[in-house]
Formats: structure tokens, C-alpha cells, sequence
């Protein structure tokens, strides 16, 4: 059998868990992984979109498998889509040796971990990402969970899978817009930990997709494996998220996740330029790996006045400072809460217009 390409700290329990990484892992590996584990059964979940295009084909491909298709999209990332889940399971005469397989984006993971977590207290799960994003971001690090109304991932646990098996193939037929939400993370991961896979994408060269993922694997297993738990230096890979969160609530979630956050690396190095923390010249290399790799650096349709009542309202609910996560140059990330007020204003009037104007 195929060799794990390397292992994954745990979070919520004693073993390392194996990742698997290659081209047409959804043919070979999993299936011998799903049959050779003695599982009572074996419940694929996915969505309406990954159903015809890998579920049905996997189902068939295990014996006995079974798959729950529930319809696509971050606002089925619910409370009342683990109801059905449990209610299906429940139907199918799932025992805790029955085994979930989370064979999607980051929305399928999140929801089939957080189902797995937490029905008739805990089954094992695999996951099987085939977004970038999920294979370099949202499998690895143990955080499940769904969205309340008010706000996303507030509700949610540590579970671990027993496998992560990411098979490259599959990005074949994600939509580039969602090709891009994933880069974004990748080059989040370049600038906190791998200069090398930074200067790769500095140069637009994407083509290695398999090294280049592996590296971004690396720069969040390395973190994991000195903070699993958020405690210190997990918190670095926020890098451009507190703006990019600020970004998606004034623009009501119609930038996409991964373009806010290319726009909020932008905004993370300006400052730590800005409050002198890096040397000139990182920012305008920010800036050359965005425009190179597709992505936006600039949301001038957000409301400055809406992104720091977003950023405020975050602070309240988290009842502490706006911490920012800063660079003091690539690969050198650091937390501060001393960011002054005219400080952020202004990065915010930067990141509505282009670079370069
Ligand atoms: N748990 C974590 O640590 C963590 C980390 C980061 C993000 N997340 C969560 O991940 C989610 C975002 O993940 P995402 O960007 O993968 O979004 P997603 O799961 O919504 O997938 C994006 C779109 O691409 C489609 N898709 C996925 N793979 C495809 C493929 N191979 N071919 C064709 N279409 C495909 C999906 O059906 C969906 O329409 C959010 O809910 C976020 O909160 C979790």
C-alpha cells in the first residue's frame, strides 16, 4: 500500500495521523484503506456538486458504502444539516465502528468532522479534501465544527481523523475561482514559514502543484506540532485574516473568503512595514506574488468606517485587543496589539486602491 507522505500532529488524541498525498488516491489507497480497517460500515458524505463527480463513482468502488449527499455551499454548514446526518445514520444503523469519510471542501470536512465528533459520541472519519484550500488549510489541525446565524464556526470540536487522504486528480475540476481562495492560503503559508515556496509563487510558478502543496502542508504541520492546541504560535496562521474577516463583513460576504484574505496579506505586510517592524521592499513583494498568482490587493468597494466597526465588534466579542499577526520579514511572523488607531485607518484607505497608484 502507498505510504503516508508524512504524519500530522494530533489534536484531540494520542496518535500521529498519516497523509497521504498523489495522483488517483480516490481509486487505489482509499478503497484499501476503507476495506482493510474491519469498519461495520462505511458512510461517504459529500455534496450534490462531488457526488457525480467522485462520490458516486467511490461508493461503488467499497463495498457496502453508503453516500449521504447533502446540498453544497457554506449556509448547509449547519446545525440542521448534522440533524439530517445524525437521522441517516441513525436509519442506516450506524454503530461507533461505522466510519464517516468527508469527501470534500473545507464546508464538507468541518460538517462531516463535527458529525463524526459528536454522534453517539465520537466515530472515526477520514478526510478526503479536494479543494486546495481544505488539503493545504481546513483537513489538517483538527478543528470541526458549523455555523450559528450569527456568526461562522461557532460551534464545533477538536476530533481527529484517522487518516487525511488528499489525491491530487481531483483539483483538476475545482472551479479556478475556488483554485485561487487556495492559493491565497498558500501563499499565507509561504510568508509565515518557507521563503522558497514564497519565492515560487513571487514567480507565478504554480505548475508543481504537488510540491507546492506539500510545502504549504509543512508550514501548518510544523506549527501544529509546536502548538496544536492555539496556545501560542498556532495563531500565526491568521496571518491577514483579522482584515480579511473585517473585509467580508463590509462587503457582506461578496468577496470570497480567499480574495479577502490576499487582500488582508496585503494589509499585514503594508503595516509591518508601516509601524516598522519589516524592512522596505516586503510589501512590494506581497504585491508582485498577488498580481503574478491572480489575486485581488485591493477591495475598494469596502466601507473603511464598516471594517473597523467589524474589527471593534470582534474585539467585543473576544472581550480583548485586536491582536494582528505581522511579519518581520518572510518567514519571521510575530503577534502585536500595539497597532495604533491612525494606523490601521490608514492601512484600511490603502487596501481600497490598487498597488502603485
Ligand atoms: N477546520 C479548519 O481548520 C478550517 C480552516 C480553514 C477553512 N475552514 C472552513 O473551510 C470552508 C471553506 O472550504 P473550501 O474553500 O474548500 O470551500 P467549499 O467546501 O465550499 O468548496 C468550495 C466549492 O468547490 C467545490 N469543490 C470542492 N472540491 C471540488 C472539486 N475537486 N471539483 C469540483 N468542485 C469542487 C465545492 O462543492 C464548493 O462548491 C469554510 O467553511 C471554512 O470555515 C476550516
Amino acid at each position: 500500500m502507498e505510504k503516508p507522505i508524512l504524519s500530522v500532529p494530533p489534536t484531540s488524541s494520542a496518535q500521529a495521523i498519516p497523509l497521504y498525498l498523489g495522483d488517483g488516491l480516490l481509486e487505489t489507497l482509499l478503497p484499501e484503506l476503507l476495506e482493510g480497517e474491519g469498519f461495520s460500515a462505511v458512510f461517504i458524505v459529500t455534496n450534490e456538486t462531488l457526488a457525480p463527480l467522485y462520490g458516486n463513482r467511490l461508493a461503488e468502488r467499497v463495498k457496502g458504502a453508503r453516500l449521504l449527499v447533502v446540498p453544497d455551499g457554506e449556509r448547509f454548514k449547519t446545525l440542521e444539516t448534522a440533524a439530517s446526518l445524525y437521522q441517516q445514520l441513525l436509519e442506516a444503523g450506524a454503530d461507533r465502528k461505522s466510519v464517516l469519510v468527508a469527501l470534500g471542501g473545507g464546508v464538507i470536512g468541518d460538517l462531516t468532522g463535527f458529525v463524526a465528533a459528536t454522534f453517539l459520541r465520537g466515530l472515526p472519519f477520514i478526510q478526503v479534501p479536494t479543494s486546495l484550500l481544505a488539503m493545504v488549510d481546513a483537513s489538517l489541525g483538527g478543528k470541526t465544527g458549523v455555523d450559528l446565524p450569527i456568526g461562522k464556526n461557532l460551534v464545533g470540536a477538536f476530533k481527529d481523523p484517522l487518516a487525511i487522504v488528499s489525491d491530487l486528480e481531483v483539483l483538476h475540476t475545482l472551479p479556478q475561482i475556488e483554485f485561487r481562495n487556495g492559493l491565497a492560503e498558500v501563499l499565507k503559508a509561504g510568508l509565515i514559514g518557507d521563503r522558497h515556496l514564497f519565492a515560487c509563487l513571487e514567480a507565478g510558478e504554480v505548475e508543481q502543484l504537488k510540491e507546492i502543496v506539500l510545502a504549504a502542508v509543512r508550514v501548518k504541520v510544523d506549527i501544529l506540532s509546536r502548538d496544536p492546541l492555539e496556545q501560542g504560535e498556532r495563531a500565526f496562521l491568521n496571518l491577514g485574516h483579522t482584515f480579511a474577516h473585517a473585509i467580508e463583513q463590509a462587503t457582506r460576504y461578496r468577496v470570497p473568503h480567499g480574495q479577502a484574505v490576499a487582500v488582508g496579506l496585503r494589509a499585514a505586510a503594508w503595516l509591518s512595514e508601516r509601524l516598522g517592524f519589516a524592512s522596505d521592499g516586503l510589501l512590494a513583494r506581497v504585491e508582485r506574488a498577488l498580481s503574478r498568482l491572480g489575486l485581488r490587493s485591493a477591495v475598494p468597494e469596502a466601507q473603511v468606517e464598516e471594517m473597523l466597526q467589524a474589527m471593534q465588534y470582534d474585539k467585543k466579542r473576544q472581550q480583548r485587543q485586536l491582536r494582528f499577526v505581522l511579519l518581520k520579514s518572510i518567514g519571521q511572523p510575530f503577534i502585536t496589539s500595539e497597532a495604533p488607531p491612525e494606523a490601521l485607518r490608514e492601512v484600511l484607505e490603502v487596501i481600497r486602491e490598487h498597488p502603485g497608484r
